[in-house]
C-alpha cells in the first residue's frame, strides 16, 4: 500500500502538477509563501522513492525521517494557518438539490467557484489536525504519508487560478478527480498508521476525536467534490450526488449481494437476507454514506451468523432488515441471530481498532477458510479486520444528523439501528 501511495505521490508531482499548472508557473506553491522550493520538495520525494524499495528497518526509519523533514518544512508557512482560521461554509443537501440546473451550465461554474474557495479551507483544518497529533503518532511513516497527501492537495488547490470559464472549470474538475483518486486509500492508511503507533498513547478519546473529525470531514469533502463532478452527468434521477427518489430497499439489496458473495467466499455459505417494513419507500437522499455504512453492517451480521453456526454452516438463520420511514427520518434495522455481542465487549465495539477478528482467525475452523480467502487476492477486502466498521459508520451517521445504535440480545443475536434524517423532512437538515 505504501508503495502504491509513493508512486501516486510522484505521479502527482511529475505529471499532474505540470499538466494543471498555470502556463509559465513551475511551482505548486504560492511563491510568496515559498520557504521550501518546489525542487527541494521534489527532491525529498525522490529520496522517498529511492527508499521505498528498501524493506529493512533502517530503510523504514530513513523513510520516516525524510517524510518528517518534508512535512515539518511546511510548519513555518503562513498560508495553511491563514486558511485554517477561516470557517468552512457547509451546505444543506436541500440547497444543493434546488440550486438550479441552468441550460448554459451556470450552476456548474458556481459550484466550481464555491469548491475553489471551500476546499483549501477544509483541507487546512485537516492539516491542523495532523499537526496537533502527539509527536510519536505524527512521526509514524504512514501517518506522515497521509499528512503529506493533504499538504500537497492544499497547495495544488490553492495554486489553481480563479475559475472564470468552462475551460478552467474543466481543468479544475480534472484536478478534483485526480485528488479524489489519490486520497482513496486514506482511511486504510490512517487505520494502519494508528494501529502501529497508538500503543504509545493511552488516551482513547484523543484518537477517537482525531478519527471522528478526520473521517467525517473527509466524507464531507468527498461528497462536495463528487457532487460537483456528477453535476456534469445527465441522469434524470440524480442532481449531483443526490438521488431524487432513492429506494432504501434497492440499495440494501445491492449491498446484500456484495456481502453474501464475500461471506460465501470466506465461510462457504451465507445467510439469506429478508427485507421488510416500508419496502416501497422512496425519497430524496444521498446514496454515498449508505454505500459505506450498509456493507459494514451486513458484513458484521453475516460474520456473526456464520461464526455462531460453525457446526452447521449450511443451516444458518436469516438476517432480517427492516425499513421504517417517517416524515422526519428513516431507520434501517439489521437483525441477526449470530449470538449477540457479549457483555464483556459491548462498550468496546464502537472503539476504533477494537476487533475480535484475530480471535476468530485463531479458531481452526475459521482460519482455514480465512487463509483461503486472504491468499486468493480478492480485491473487495475481508469480512473483518481493522475494527473500523462500526465506529466509522457511527461517525458518518452522526455527521449526517443521525445515529447508529446497537442492541445485543446476548445468546441470541444483535439488532443494529441506523437512523438518518431526511434531507427534505420536517426536522432541521444536516449540513455537508
Ligand atoms: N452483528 C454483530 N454480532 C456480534 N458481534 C458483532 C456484530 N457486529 C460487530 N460485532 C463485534 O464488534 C467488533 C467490531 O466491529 P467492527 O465492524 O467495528 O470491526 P470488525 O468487523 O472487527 O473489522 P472491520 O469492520 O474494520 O473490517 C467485531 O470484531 C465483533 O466482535
Ligand atoms: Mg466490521
Amino acid at each position: 500500500m505504501r508503495r502504491r501511495a509513493a508512486d501516486t505521490a510522484l505521479e502527482m508531482l511529475n505529471c499532474g502538477t505540470l499538466r494543471l499548472a498555470r502556463p509559465g508557473a513551475t511551482s505548486i506553491f504560492p511563491s510568496s509563501a515559498n520557504k521550501i522550493t518546489n525542487k527541494q520538495f521534489l527532491m525529498s520525494f525522490g529520496a522517498n522513492q529511492r527508499l521505498r524499495s528498501s524493506s529493512s528497518i533502517h530503510g523504514y526509519s530513513e523513510l520516516a525521517r525524510e517524510r518528517s523533514k518534508a512535512v515539518t518544512s511546511f510548519y513555518n508557512q503562513s498560508a495553511i494557518d491563514t486558511s485554517a482560521e477561516k470557517a468552512s461554509v457547509r451546505l444543506t443537501p436541500f440547497s444543493m438539490l434546488y440550486s438550479g440546473k441552468s441550460a448554459d451550465g451556470h450552476h456548474i461554474l458556481s459550484s466550481a467557484k464555491y469548491l475553489h474557495k471551500e476546499l483549501p479551507v477544509r483541507i487546512a483544518h485537516r492539516i491542523k489536525g495532523f499537526r496537533s497529533l502527539p509527536f510519536i503518532i505524527g512521526c509514524n511513516p504512514t501517518i506522515l504519508q497521509v499528512h503529506e497527501l493533504y499538504i500537497r492537495a492544499y497547495y495544488m488547490l490553492c495554486e489553481f487560478p480563479a475559475i472564470k470559464d468552462r475551460e478552467t472549470e474543466a481543468q479544475y474538475s480534472k484536478l478534483v478527480q485526480q485528488l479524489l483518486d489519490d486520497h482513496k486509500d486514506v482511511v486504510t492508511m490512517l487505520a494502519q498508521g494508528l494501529r502501529e503507533s497508538r500503543r504509545h498513547i493511552q488516551d482513547e478519546a484523543l484518537i477517537r476525536n482525531f478519527l471522528d473529525t478526520t473521517l467525517t470531514s473527509r466524507l464531507g469533502i468527498r461528497m462536495l467534490a463528487t457532487h460537483h463532478l456528477s453535476l456534469h452527468e445527465d441522469n434524470p434521477d440524480f442532481v449531483g450526488i443526490i438521488c431524487r427518489r432513492l429506494s432504501p430497499k434497492k440499495i440494501i439489496e445491492k449491498w446484500v449481494v456484495f456481502a453474501r458473495r464475500l461471506c460465501e467466499h470466506q465461510y462457504g455459505n451465507s445467510p439469506l437476507v429478508r427485507i421488510n417494513g416500508h419496502v416501497a419507500a422512496r425519497f430524496p437522499f444521498i446514496p454515498m454514506p449508505l454505500d459505506y455504512i450498509l456493507p459494514e453492517l451486513l458484513k458484521n451480521a453475516m460474520r456473526a451468523t456464520m461464526e455462531s453456526h460453525l457446526e452447521t454452516p449450511y443451516n444458518v438463520p436469516d438476517v432480517v432488515v427492516t425499513i421504517a420511514n417517517n416524515e422526519t427520518d428513516f431507520v434501517i434495522r439489521i437483525s441477526d441471530r449470530g449470538g449477540g455481542v457479549p457483555h464483556a465487549i459491548l462498550d468496546k465495539v464502537m472503539d476504533y481498532h477494537f476487533s475480535t477478528a484475530e480471535e476468530s482467525t485463531q479458531d481452526p475452523r475459521v482460519s482455514n477458510l480465512f487463509n483461503t480467502m486472504t491468499n486468493s487476492g480478492l480485491q473487495s477486502g475481508p469480512m473483518h479486520g481493522f475494527g473500523f466498521g462500526l465506529p466509522t459508520s457511527r461517525a458518518y451517521a452522526e455527521y449526517l444528523g443521525g445515529s447508529l445504535t446497537i442492541q445485543s440480545l446476548q445468546g441470541v443475536g444483535t439488532d443494529v439501528y441506523l437512523r438518518l434524517r431526511h434531507i427534505d423532512g420536517k426536522g432541521e437538515s444536516f449540513r455537508i
